[in-house]
């Protein structure tokens, strides 16, 4: 079970010295949210900001590209020092290319899927495919309440998947929801508020491993 803390969540003024802090938790990966006030309202990371953090751990790095006209920017990402590139089918119209366009510079792929998107377009990327990130919130925002109905589709994806691909929930995750994700199927969480506003983030990441 992997857990991937969204670095959204922490102190934007030292990301650096919370990368480090997360490296020593065990957590499995940095998951980075890039929004590009197009796919979403708000602005987050552009790749420089990726690359400069790269040199500082071994983590993986997850990035979680909500932008529009996503196969544009694959590239810039995939120099910065992205192992995996997360996309929504939304955000391109050739969507097995822009999967495709991952795969051939080296990187894992991860389809996100917006609380309203069906597994069904899945089925013709399978060849391409690494991981699928089911959204329990509306993209945009930390801290948001997770939506319940992504539960079934979470189910849905077990059923489909093979045993060996990552289903990830990413949004809205808690110590009091997570068992309810873990039963249904998925076997990887992104957290970004829940382990940020706790002081100590080991014991955090802990209690999601543990509930
Ligand atoms: C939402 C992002 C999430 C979010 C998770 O657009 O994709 O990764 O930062 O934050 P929490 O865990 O606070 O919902
Ligand atoms: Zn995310």
């Amino acid at each position: 079970m992997k857990i991937c803390p969204s670095i959204l969540s922490a102190d934007p003024t030292k990301l650096g010295e919370e990368i480090r802090s997360i490296e020593k938790t065990g957590a499995d990966s940095i998951h980075w949210d890039v929004m590009d006030g197009n796919f979403t309202e708000a602005i987050t990371f552009g790749h420089h900001i990726i690359a400069n953090h790269r040199k500082l751990t071994e983590l993986r790095f997850d990035v979680h590209l909500m932008v529009i006209n996503v196969e544009r920017h694959i590239e810039n990402f995939a120099l910065a020092g992205a192992d995996m590139i997360i996309i929504h089918p939304e955000s391109t119209i050739h969507l097995h290319s822009s999967l495709s366009i991952i795969k051939s510079l080296g990187k894992k792929t991860g389809l996100a899927l917006n609380p309203t998107t069906s597994i069904n377009v899945i089925d013709y990327c399978f060849d391409v495919l690494d991981m699928v990130l089911v959204m329990g919130v509306n993209p945009g925002s930390s801290g948001q309440e997770f939506i319940q109905s992504q539960l079934r589709k979470i189910s849905e994806l077990k059923n489909l998947l093979p045993a060996s691909m990552e289903i990830c929930v990413d949004g809205g995750i808690t110590d009091q929801n997570i068992r309810q994700c873990k039963e249904c199927g998925a076997n990887s969480f992104v957290s970004g508020s829940y382990i940020f506003k706790n002081a100590n983030y080991s014991n955090a990441i802990q209690k999601l491993k543990e509930s």
